[in-house]
């Protein structure tokens, strides 16, 4: 075989064999594809498109160029979730722990937050001596004794998608529903789970902008999880604004924690009962209704907050943070950015804020950078309310005053003051079973 005569085809819009697909993926890890057809392939892609079969082609493909985790000495349906990435989204450290008190055992394998999006091992690891850099065995043992663990991933898992990612970000091939999809669910099915749960945003914080792009990428992930013989099930929600008040590590872990205590933002909690009663019905432990009632009974009688305690000590952090989030980091600048005019707020576009937390410090731009995790933002209003010029909006928290111009100019761009009524965006727009 030829890749020549493989891209050619692609071009051509021809449906590619599994074959060809496979010959292309192993090629590119072994480094026998060089990166310039790799990338020629890429952007026939773009333009052609992939039929469900090649996209799920593709993704076993990449599944099978790295380990996969063995999760079966953990007993019980292991249920993965998964968001396409959002500002403010700290969802993963009030869901775990609260799907785990309603005995299903999370075993979830994390990122670092690169660019405007939050990782949540970077939010995990605010917490004072909390690891997520556990061995296999330290992860499973942790799993079967706490019911819960957040690690950060190891091994050789999808070593394509690696190579394949840096070379979309460099090409303008990063935006087909295939390769997204196929990139999300390789590292989620190698990640060894047997059900998942996607969270795909849709807004100017998210990958994907329309609602329509957003359905088509959930349809592709739904399918691809399906095809591999694991449930999948897709939420699509709204990133119009960002999760919640809070963006930066340690003040997400704060406002999870009031979350977890019966308070804190409507949106997020919301959104943990949504994703949380799905994740139960994947384990198989009810209807909706069934479900949607344990995960509430959970969240209202603390066992969920107990979940968040076991874990936190689990991976030696302190686990009275729980109770005294004082314990967390604190930035010693907090700093009001005030409404430049009188209104009432239209838009926060939240990639935009994404990028003000990150010149406080709270993310990285490029993977080698460090981040402060006291570093951040917490909103004072949200799309819809009123304002009066020079009322805080926000406030900048950061140790580094020098910071402060740059995230200032950047917040000011992503809120939008105006004077027409504003009607409330809901945060589910979409189920895709
Ligand atoms: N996240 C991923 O892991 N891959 C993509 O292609 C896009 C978002």
């Amino acid at each position: 075989m030829r890749m020549v005569d493989v891209i050619q085809s692609k071009k051509d819009g021809q449906v590619l064999t599994r074959e060809e697909i496979r010959f292309f993926v192993q090629g590119v890890v072994t480094g026998s594809v060089p990166d310039y057809q790799a990338a020629a392939l890429l952007m026939a892609i773009c333009f052609q498109g992939m039929n469900q079969t090649e996209t799920l082609d593709l993704t076993m493909a990449m599944v099978d160029s790295g380990d996969s985790t063995d999760l079966s000495a953990i007993p019980g349906v292991k249920v993965d979730k998964h968001s396409t990435g959002g500002v403010g989204d700290k969802t993963t450290l009030i869901l775990a722990p609260l799907v785990a008190a309603c005995g299903v055992p999370v075993a979830k394998i994390s990122g670092k937050g690169l660019g405007h999006t939050g990782g949540t091992i970077d939010k995990l690891e605010s917490i004072p001596g909390f690891s997520t850099d556990l061995s296999m065995e330290a992860f499973i043992a942790c799993v079967n004794k706490v019911g819960l663990a957040i690690a950060g991933q190891t091994g050789h898992l999808v070593p394509a998608d690696k190579k394949l990612y840096a070379l979309r970000d460099v090409t303008a091939t990063i935006g087909n529903v295939s390769l997204i999809a196929s990139s999300i669910m390789s590292k989620k099915l190698a990640s060894g789970a047997d059900a998942v749960v996607l969270d795909v945003k849709m807004g100017s914080g998210a990958f994907m902008h329309t609602r329509q792009e957003a359905e088509l990428l959930a349809r592709a992930m739904v399918d691809i999880g399906n095809g591999a013989g694991r449930k999948t099930i897709a939420v699509l929600t709204d990133m119009d604004q960002p999760l919640g008040l809070a963006v930066g590590n340690a003040l997400e872990v704060r406002e999870a924690i009031e979350v977890l205590h019966g308070r804190g933002p409507d949106d997020v909690r919301e959104l943990c009962l949504v994703l949380g009663s799905i994740m139960l019905e994947l384990a198989g432990k009810g209807g909706p209704a069934q479900c949607r009632e344990m995960v509430e009974t959970a969240l209202c009688e603390g066992m969920a907050l107990q979940k968040f305690r076991d874990m936190v000590k689990a991976q030696g952090g302190n686990p009275e943070v729980a109770d005294h989030p004082d314990l967390l980091p604190t930035a010693k600048i907090k700093e009001p950015c005030c409404a430049g005019s009188s209104g009432i707020i239209q838009r926060i576009v939240s990639d935009q804020l994404g990028m003000a937390s990150m010149a406080l410090g709270a993310g990285r731009r490029t993977k080698e950078e460090g981040i402060d995790p006291a570093a951040g933002i917490v909103l004072l209003k949200k799309t819809g309310d009123a304002v009066w010029a020079g009322e805080p909006v926000a406030i900048l928290h950061t140790d580094d005053r020098r910071k402060l111009s740059e995230a200032v100019t950047l917040l000011d761009e992503a809120i939008f003051i105006g004077t027409a009524a504003c009607d409330p965006v809901p945060l589910i727009l979409e189920i895709v079973r």
